[in-house]
């Protein structure tokens, strides 16, 4: 048994400046600026407690000599999804506690693909005011990642961590099998999971990992997915964990283990065609997206964010938000939910 020497890393999110009234007509600039949380609430949850967004498998080659990344597979530009997820995001205006990569950050654990990508993900998560999670995966290599994306010594354990974003537990566990594919969690990982988890945290804890211990219906997946999948189901049991986010499978899925919902992020390099024919596996240059998670206090919601420019057909806007707040709630009905046509 080789025992994991977790990174242990305890953080904190920033602070965050309290929400405030939006001014009313606020024009399309305005969304570089964070969105404010709802000064009405118009339904019947109150707002999300934390907002993260998941990426995953980004799978960056080294640096050619004219400065941009190697194309994967000599077709894939895997830096212009990335800059266009960074880009959606910090557009978006969204307060995103944090920014969580699960896993597959570099193609083949070269050192010039981590800082390509660190450079661009880094600045951009400083701008937005949100942690940057980085986990492992199964093309990752640990000491380079340790180098260039943690920025700390590099070593081989497993990179293991627990961040506190503001009282929600986020749990990263390096799945990750030095010169394979596949995915295990060694005994010593368990052992730590289980004593990091002893304790309920105030809002309750998610897990981030590359293999998602879920089924896949690619039978060639299979044969790469997380192993001995009981032994995590019975540290999680009773737990105060309420979802554990993965990758690997390049398309976007949710299952559940041991009674926890599970969502998969697609890859921002390239998806999977979970609807190839039978007994392929199909990788395609297209259908990227990447999640957003909103913390509610009771549920977890994941909902996937295409990547890509779109025409726009429809808009409200800021000032017609404004409007139908300042309504009662039956004028608001009235307004906006019935028919006009
Ligand atoms: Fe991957
Ligand atoms: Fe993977």
């Amino acid at each position: 048994m080789t025992d994991t020497t977790p990174t242990n890393v305890q953080k904190s999110a920033p602070s965050r400046a309290q929400p405030g009234p939006t001014a009313a007509g606020s024009s399309p600039a305005d969304a570089t600026e964070r969105s404010e949380s709802p000064v009405v609430q118009l339904g019947q949850h109150p707002a999300a407690t934390h907002l993260i967004a998941h990426l995953s498998d980004t799978h960056f080659l080294g640096t050619a000599s004219d400065g941009s990344g190697r194309l994967l597979y000599d077709a894939v530009d895997t830096d212009s999804t990335v800059h266009r997820a960074m880009a959606q995001l910090e557009a978006s205006g969204l307060p995103i506690d944090a920014l969580v990569f699960t896993g597959d950050i570099a193609d083949r654990g070269e050192p010039d693909a981590y800082r390509r990508v660190r450079d661009i993900v880094e600045a951009s998560t400083a701008r937005m005011g949100a942690e940057l999670v980085w986990v492992m995966g199964n093309h990752d290599e640990r000491q380079a990642f340790r180098t260039e994306l943690l920025r700390v010594e590099a070593h081989d354990a497993p990179v293991d961590a627990v961040i506190d974003l503001n009282g929600l537990r986020l749990v990263t566990l390096d799945t990750t099998v030095p010169g394979y594919h596949h995915g295990e969690i060694t005994a010593g990982q368990l052992a730590w999971l289980a004593e990091v988890l002893s304790e309920p945290a105030e809002h309750g804890s998610l897990l981030a990992l590359h293999h998602p211990p879920v089924p896949t219906a690619l039978p060639l997946m299979t044969i790469l997915e997380l192993r001995e999948q009981a032994a995590l189901a019975a540290v999680l049991a009773g737990t105060d964990v309420r979802a554990i986010l993965g990758g690997h499978l390049h398309y976007a899925t949710t299952g559940l283990f041991a009674g926890i919902p599970v969502s998969v992020a697609a890859a921002t390099c390239y998806t999977i065609d979970v609807a190839a024919p039978p007994r392929q596996l199909t990788g395609v240059d297209g259908g990227q997206s990447i999640n957003l998670v909103h913390v509610y206090a009771d549920q977890v919601v994941h909902s996937t964010v295409p990547l890509g420019a779109f025409d726009v057909v429809t808009r409200f806007d800021p000032a017609y938000l404004a409007r139908m707040e300042a309504l009662s709630a039956p004028d608001r009905l009235e307004a906006f939910s019935r028919h006009t046509v």
